[in-house]
């Protein structure tokens, strides 16, 4: 619990932001703030820049920004490093996503050129699709993970920054399910020994991070840091972790869609959603097996906001398909297709069709963004483990055991904003509002 209205640790020095993966998503965000920064562009699609929050009744007018209402750290303080299979610097990994015009990039050249990534632990078995020339070696992964640590402490001293967290930029792995040495630390810390099968390199990432006492956000659907070994070991170091799978495109789409549809009791048939894409991410997720960790990611968010089984003549018949199509052509610029069979009044059905031409990582940056800034935040203010009102964010929202996701974007909102109210020892917003006509 945490109490109310505490005192929050102002966000002084640095703040090192450590990424596993310089490709489309971690260099646009990057690349984002320090445009920002520069002024060349305004901070669109981030909350902790460009969002408001309503504070006690409405009659009061009290609507501050909430960069105005809870300290966070300023842009100017953010330190990027990171990790790769691949040497390129920021510059070059950026020009290779093909996501932002060269123009821009320009504008930023210098800043993304001075990232240069250190040596990933990758391990091919988990990432098919992908084979990395710059990989660390070690003949256990718990060597691995040593040599991670190492490279965290190295990067605190080199910048002599003051807090830390990680952010997981880097590719979806294969579908792996939760097994008997995931469920407490000592299992995990000899399977690292004995090179377990069922521990990817993104729970060694993880592993490395809570050791050192720094937050870990994981943006891929990867089972990682919400095995119940690593979600204790981060209650034991006071760190905050949050997950998982950046909600992005089309399931940020859903997310609008569906709780409007439920709310007018509309029944749904069918929705098929399917989608061409171009970019590396296509192409990991090319693999059956990467693909499985996505699907099951995307799957879930209908099944969660309808409830089927509370409103069985409306859902249950609910047909849900989910297709990735990798199409070079289009590079990071997916497009998105969903077709919605919905019913009304007297059973007479309807059709929804939506074309969403979208970019993924220009969606993908400034969640990033906001992840980082309110991760720290957290950070400062003590609150450890699952950070759940952070699902806003994420597709699959982690969640403490036995309890299920909330995916309603707006109650993910207010959920949000509840918390930073509470953290200011404001009164929570319930809009029950009966006193405006007493
Ligand atoms: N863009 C979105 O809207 C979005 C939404 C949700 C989730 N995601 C997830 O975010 C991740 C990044 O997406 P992207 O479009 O930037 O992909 P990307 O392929 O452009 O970048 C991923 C980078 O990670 C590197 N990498 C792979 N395994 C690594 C490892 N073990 N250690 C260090 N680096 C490693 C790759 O070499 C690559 O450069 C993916 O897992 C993707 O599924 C993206």
């Amino acid at each position: 619990m945490i109490e109310k209205g505490i005192h929050i640790s102002e966000p002084k020095g640095k703040l090192g932001v450590l990424i596993p993966g310089l490709g489309a998503v971690s260099t646009t965000f990057i690349a984002g703030v320090e445009s920002i920064i520069k002024k060349h562009h305004l901070p669109y699609g981030s909350l902790t820049q460009m969002g408001t929050i309503r504070l006690g009744k409405r009659t009061e007018n009290r609507i501050p920004k909430i960069k105005d209402f809870v300290p966070l750290a300023d842009l100017e303080d953010l330190v990027f490093g990171g990790w790769d299979i691949f040497e390129d610097n920021g510059y070059v990994a950026a020009k290779k996503a093909g996501v932002l015009k060269d123009s821009d990039l320009e504008n930023v050249r210098e800043r993304l050129e001075s990232i240069k990534p250190m040596k990933a632990v990758f391990d091919q078995k988990y990432v098919k699709k992908l084979s990395g020339t710059w990989v660390k070696k070690g003949k256990t992964k718990m060597d691995l993970a040593q040599q991670l640590m190492d490279d965290i402490q190295n990067f605190k001293d080199k910048n002599n920054v003051d807090r830390m967290l990680m952010v997981w930029c880097a590719s979806t792995e294969v579908f792996i399910k939760p097994e008997s040495v995931h469920q407490d630390i000592e299992s995990f810390e000899k399977g690292l020994k004995d090179n377990h099968d069922a521990i990817p390199s993104s729970m060694i990432y993880a592993y490395a991070a809570l050791k050192s006492g720094i937050p870990f956000i994981m943006g891929a659907p990867n089972l990682s840091v919400e095995i119940p070994a690593l979600r204790n070991l981060a209650n034991e170091m006071g760190v905050p972790i949050a997950g998982k799978d950046y909600k992005t495109g089309q399931t940020l789409m859903k997310t609008i869609l569906a709780p409007g549809f439920k709310a007018r009791l509309l029944g749904i048939n069918g929705w098929f959603s399917t989608n061409i894409l171009g970019n590396r991410d296509g192409e990991v997720l090319d693999d059956p097996m990467s693909f499985k960790t996505k699907e099951e990611s995307k799957l879930s968010v209908l099944e969660y906001i309808l409830q089927p089984q509370l409103y069985p003549d409306l859902y249950k018949n609910l047909y849900h398909k989910v297709r990735i199509n990798y199409y070079p052509p289009r590079g990071d610029n997916k497009e998105g297709w969903d077709n919605i069979d919905i019913f009304g009044w007297m059973g007479y059905p309807m059709q929804i069709k939506i074309d969403f031409l979208c970019r993924d990582s220009i969606l993908a940056a400034p969640v990033v963004l906001d992840l980082v800034l309110f991760t720290d935040l957290a950070q400062r203010v003590g609150m450890k483990g699952i950070q759940e009102w952070l699902s806003f964010y994420f597709k699959s929202p982690i969640t403490a055991p036995g309890l299920y996701p909330e995916h309603d974007l707006f109650i993910q909102l207010m959920k949000l904003k509840n918390t930073l109210r509470h953290l200011r020892g404001e009164e929570p917003i319930t809009h029950l509002g009966l006193e405006y006509y007493d």
